[in-house]
């Protein structure tokens, strides 16, 4: 008999690139467009570890907001607040990785329950996922907002089996996040690990991935065959 499983894809990185910021941050910051863009992301991350560490817990979004305003205090180019109005909007607007609504379709295709899984507000996630073409294809959009906190914080991953209707092992998290898949694997899910680029170091802890996959479309191939 055919598996099925529920699937559970992070957004941020796995569906859509948040280092795209990069290209609205062009005609604000000019050549620092591309550090900005990535210090912003990693200090978005850091802000949810440690207010998950802290237990004093803001949404994603006020995280994303407060990492933009020390991503400006410290490459020292401070914008108007309109212009961070307009780059929080475009955080609405991020593109998806080329291969990703075509690898849904197929995924689904084989008869998995397809969902987000997300550090995300639900209601941003599902504007910016139906900005992007592929909330039609989601079976429903799983925030840890609900729980107030983030990942890795083992509630989160247990929180996503319960609400797919599936055990902790029937159910993967599909992440490009190496830190995502060690907090999955070590809440008893399986995990995907998205290599999004090559050179990409999964972190030498006691844990790997499932599978291993450079793109959704791997995956979708992988899963045509039940993984093992
Ligand atoms: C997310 C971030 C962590 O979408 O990538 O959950």
């Amino acid at each position: 008999m055919e598996t099925s499983y529920a699937l559970g894809f992070d957004v941020y990185g796995t569906l859509v690139d948040p280092l795209a910021m990069a290209e609205p941050l062009r005609a604000l910051v000019g050549e620092q467009a591309g550090r900005f863009a990535e210090l912003w992301r990693s200090k978005q991350l850091e802000y949810s570890f440690r207010r998950g560490l802290m237990r004093r817990y803001v949404d994603f979004d006020a995280c994303t907001r407060q990492a933009l305003r020390y991503t400006q205090r410290a490459l020292r180019c401070e914008l108007p607040e309109s212009d961070q109005d307009r780059l929080l909007e475009a955080y609405l607007y991020l593109p998806l990785f080329p291969e990703v609504a075509a690898s849904l379709t197929a995924i689904k295709a084989q008869g998995h329950r397809l969902v987000a899984f997300t550090n995300g507000v639900e209601a941003s996630i599902r504007a910016l996922l139906a900005n992007a073409g592929v909330l039609p294809l989601l079976e429903d959009v799983v925030s840890v907002d609900d729980l107030r906190t983030f990942k890795p914080d083992p509630a989160v991953y247990e929180y996503l089996a319960r609400r797919t209707g599936r055990t902790p092992a029937e159910t993967w998290l599909v992440s490009s996040n190496a830190w995502d898949v060690i907090g999955a694997k070590a809440a008893g899910l399986r995990a995907a690990w998205v290599r999004r680029q090559p050179e990409a170091v999964f972190d030498p802890w006691e844990v790997e991935p499932d599978i291993m996959v450079s793109g959704l479309d791997q995956l979708a191939a992988g899963f045509a065959r039940p993984p093992g």
